[in-house]
């Protein structure tokens, strides 16, 4: 469903990418691992048409938009928790949200373990909770593709399993295809199908997680090593 061709990439005078092709299946589950300024973000920008391509092909199959959780987060000051999550829907519409969408919502807040904070302004929360209030935006627009660029950075251990179940319930419930930027290889090696090694302009490296493989401490840890090692040298 997704599918990306030989693509080169500068900004006006820094070359990002100069030959990056994979593809995923629908219902699959990719993390994108690199160091920093090694164009993480900027792919998640050509997948979403906010950048095009200087050469080479994107091709995004039975997606009208994809949900796309940025990595600076972009929730508006003057409208609240529970405002910004219905945000998508208000959007093009110009007009307020029905009852359901405002019942769905409170539900994903209270996913996102969030419930008291609904009337709360982005301000009066912490990076953590914003963080979720963003994921529950993302969640809220249902896309079948979903681009989650560093979701879970302040998260502590006890929420980034909670949110870690939430999305596999998600993914596990509407099948989607979803990509996920992270510098941790918990969160890569805990959700993903395929593992990318963002380098020198192209995938430099890639694993595939069986799903059996998770539930085995001993073949987890050398991977985790293998990441580790493989980001350093
Ligand atoms: N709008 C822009 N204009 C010019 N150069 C940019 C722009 N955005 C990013 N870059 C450059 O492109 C390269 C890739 O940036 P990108 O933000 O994609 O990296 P990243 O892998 O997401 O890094 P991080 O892990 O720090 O978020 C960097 O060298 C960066 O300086
Ligand atoms: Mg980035």
């Amino acid at each position: 469903m997704l599918s990306v061709k030989n693509l080169v990439f500068s900004y006006k005078d820094t070359p990002v990418f100069k030959n990056l092709s994979f593809a995923l299946k629908k219902g699959e589950i990719a993390s994108f691992i690199g160091t920093s300024g090694s164009g993480k973000t900027t792919l998640f920008k050509l997948l979403t048409g906010i950048h095009q391509p200087q050469n080479g092909d994107v091709t995004v199959e039975g997606v009208t938009e994809p949900a796309y959780m940025t990595q600076k987060d972009l929730l508006l000051p003057w409208r609240t928790v529970l405002e910004n999550i219905t945000l998508t829907y208000e959007l093009g519409r110009k007009k307020h949200c029905p009852k359901k969408t405002i019942e769905e919502a409170m539900d994903l807040i209270e996913e996102v373990d969030l419930l008291g904070t609904e009337h709360k302004f982005p301000e009066q929360l912490s990076g953590g909770m914003r963080q979720r209030v963003s994921l529950a935006r993302a969640l809220m627009q249902k896309s079948p593709l979903l681009l989650l660029d560093e979701p879970f950075g302040s998260l502590d251990i006890q929420l980034r399993e909670q949110m870690y179940d939430l999305l596999k319930t998600i993914h596990k419930n509407h099948n989607t295809t979803i990509l996920l930027i992270t510098h941790d290889f918990r969160d890569a090696i805990s959700l993903s199908d395929h593992i990318f090694l963002l380098a020198d302009g192209t995938i430099t490296k890639q694993w595939q997680i069986e799903a059996a493989a998770r539930t085995c401490p001993a073949k987890m840890g050398s991977l985790h090593e293998k990441l580790r090692q493989s980001i350093l040298f």
